[in-house]
């Protein structure tokens, strides 16, 4: 039996929890079952992270007390785990005492030690933003998120040594290659270690922020919020930095499941703070991309927000489930649209899986008594439906331990369509008018045992389902066993026809189009574009043309802007010794992924500009206006650093 620990981000109690939130916790939750069904001893954490200022402002704003709204914003997220059928072994909450003493008792330890030191710390301080801002990070000496002015301010914090293990972290990194995934994430990690890693400021005197655990050893400040946060992975497992009060035998985590946006406060905060605590990483933080809504960001403005309890409303908790992780490659960013959720519905729920065991009971019901028929001889067709289910169950387990889950239920459902081909072309319509019930009854018994295979298999993410489907075939309970055979009915048990597992979704349900409407009602009202004068274009001559270098490039890497959506920050081999660096505003066109390897065109000689405080030395030639429709393309052959003209 091996161990096998499993946690998800402490999710903020600012405000309810959405599909965001949702995803993240249901991968975890289809992991956690999936290795307690192969009889692992696992322990599935997740919980609520309630310190900070966004916190605290919601508080505020609620007129309560911080701990009474966190008391009151827990509920939605209980209320949610339990009615999507999570199956968390603990909940945390950083207000706990079970966290708060360790994280007191972390901080001292470390600061007895010399990890943690005050220091002054100066910067451009944003009262608006509530933050401090460097020199290049200013718009017009202005703050760059809320246009107000910023003064400077020179404040005494206390800092938490990270730099000093970021060599042990960059080596961990290669010894380990498996601790950052997807890959693309390892590379975005690689990239931040490239440069300095400064010392991470984790307190906040109280006169800014008064809500967060109080430091140990200086009554006027609070600590951060992540550094608290981030130790509940350990202090919720029993971790105490005193030996004789050190109870945790669950670390390191299996894994360690977040979203792409919080990818850098684990992969180096986290991290390092566990080196300076004499612990491993976990063995794999996995970070997963980001949903749209109906092709926009879910955004509280834009009145977009999918509350997660709609969805089960109208579609049922286990369709929600499998639709989430089905419907995009985890680790990748997608779109969340209810259209495409009934077609997936309908596609492989209601017409695959549920129609395989429809088609195949009321069959048997009609044709071989209504119990579970006996095996014949196998035929060759016979033996490759076998040879498929067992390769099958090999693809399925390696892909969903290694979190692939869309790849996984592909997978599954290649054998599950197989299954309706079998039937197909075996026609048993034909064999009953034969009268050949020996082979009628073998049939639709390879039949019935892909469907008892897909409903184990699918029983980490729809259990009520799979359960529902196993007694329809006879079978008491869910069990991991002969899943690479197409024999584990008991032959002769009662079959139960019954209703369609999935019945056919026929259009939209009435709550989903009335909140779709709402939605679109509520959306602020796009600003009328003033018209614009139009701007005539003076021809040129052919030597200013001649001014622009234009040069093939080829990306060799790609990483998200720190402080803008829209841009992407590439580096580009244009046949320079030195790559070039080059922001792009093609972030909602191409993921980081898509461009590693990409041949592009550079406006290789333009002036360096900053753009949002990183410089960007040239420019992507790119179809489209502000929203890229793709980047100019090259023909195959073309060299980095080739003219272009
Ligand atoms: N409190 C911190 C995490 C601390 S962990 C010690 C936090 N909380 S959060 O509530 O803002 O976000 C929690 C998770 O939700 C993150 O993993 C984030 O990626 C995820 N999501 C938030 N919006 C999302 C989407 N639109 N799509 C997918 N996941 C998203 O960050």
């Amino acid at each position: 039996m091996s161990r096998f620990y499993v946690t998800t981000p402490l999710y903020y109690v600012n405000d309810k929890p959405h599909i965001g939130h949702a995803y993240t916790t249901i991968a975890a939750d289809v992991i956690a079952r999936w290795h307690r069904l192969k009889g692992d001893d696992v322990h599935f954490l997740t919980g609520t992270d309630e310190h900070g200022q966004k916190v605290y402002e919601a508080a505020e704003k609620r007129g309560m007390t911080p701990k009474q709204h966190a008391d009151d914003m827990v509920q939605p997220f209980q209320n949610l785990w339990e009615r999507l059928g999570i199956t968390n072994d603990d909940f945390i909450r950083t207000t706990e005492e079970r966290h708060t003493t360790v994280v007191q008792a972390v901080l001292v330890m470390l600061y007895e030690r010399g990890d943690i030191y005050a220091a002054d710390y100066e910067g451009w301080y944003s009262t608006s933003a509530e933050r401090f801002w460097t020199e290049k990070d200013l718009v017009d000496g202005k703050c760059p998120d809320t246009g107000q002015p910023v003064h400077w301010l020179k404040e005494r914090n206390y800092f938490f040594k990270m730099g000093k293990y970021a060599d042990q972290l960059r080596q961990w990194i290669v010894d380990h290659p498996d601790f950052l995934r997807p890959d693309s994430r390892r590379a975005e990690i690689e990239g931040y270690l490239r440069k300095d890693v400064g010392d991470l400021c984790i307190s906040r005197p109280k006169t800014r922020l008064p809500w967060g655990i109080a430091m140990p050893f200086d009554a006027e400040y609070v600590t951060y919020v992540w550094f608290d946060a981030l130790l509940n992975y350990i202090t919720a497992a029993g971790y105490h930095p005193d030996p004789a009060k050190n109870t945790m035998d669950r670390w390191p985590a299996t894994y360690q499941i977040i979203g792409k946006d919080i990818l850098a406060t684990h992969a180096v905060y986290w991290s390092t703070m566990l080196f300076a605590l004499g612990l491993p990483p976990a063995q794999c933080l996995y970070a997963h991309g980001w949903w749209t809504v109906e092709g926009q960001k879910m955004s509280k403005s834009l009145g977009n927000v999918v509350d997660p309890n709609l969805l089960i409303d109208a579609y049922g908790r286990e369709p929600v489930r499998y639709f989430l992780l089905k419907q995009i490659p985890f680790g990748g960013d997608g779109n969340f649209a209810h259209d495409d959720f009934m077609g997936r519905f309908n596609a492989d729920l209601a017409n695959d899986y549920g129609n395989l065991g429809h088609r195949s009971l009321s069959m048997i019901g009609k044709w071989c008594g209504g119990v579970v028929p006996a095996l014949d001889e196998p035929t060759e067709r016979d033996n490759a439906l076998t040879a498929l289910a067992q390769r099958t169950l090999a693809e399925y387990t390696e892909q969903l331990e290694a979190l692939q889950f869309s790849v996984a239920f592909e997978t599954l459902w290649g054998l599950v369509r197989a299954g309706n081909k079998y039937v197909d072309s075996e026609e048993p319509w034909r064999l009953n008018r034969e009268g050949n019930t020996a082979r009628l009854g073998g049939v639709m018994r390879r039949a019935l045992e892909i469907c008892r295979i897909a409903a184990v298999l699918t029983s980490p993410i729809m259990p009520e389902k799979s359960v529902e489907m196993l007694e329809k075939l006879g079978l008491p309970e869910i069990r991991f066993a002969n899943l690479d055979s197409l024999d584990g009915l008991i032959a002769g048990a009662t079959l139960t026809l019954g209703e369609p597992l999935f019945p056919r979704m026929q259009k939209l349900p009435d709550s989903i189009l009335a909140a779709r409407k709402a939605a679109e009602d509520a959306a602020p009202a796009k600003p009328k574009k003033k018209k614009k004068k139009k701007k005539v274009v003076e021809p040129i001559d052919i030597a200013d043309f001649a001014k622009i270098q234009l040069k093939v490039g080829l990306v060799v890497s790609a990483e998200a802007h720190p402080d803008a959506e829209r841009l992407l920050v590439l580096k580009v081999n244009i046949g320079e010794p030195k790559l070039r660096q080059i922001v792009a505003g093609i972030a909602s066109r191409y993921t980081t992924e898509d461009l590693v390897g990409k041949t592009v065109i550079v406006v290789a000689n333009l002036k360096p500009a900053e753009l949002r405080g990183v410089m960007s030395e040239g420019m992507l030639l790119a179809a489209g206006g502000r929203e890229v429709v793709g980047l100019a393309s090259i023909p195959e052959g073309a060299t980095p650093g080739m003219t272009v003209r």
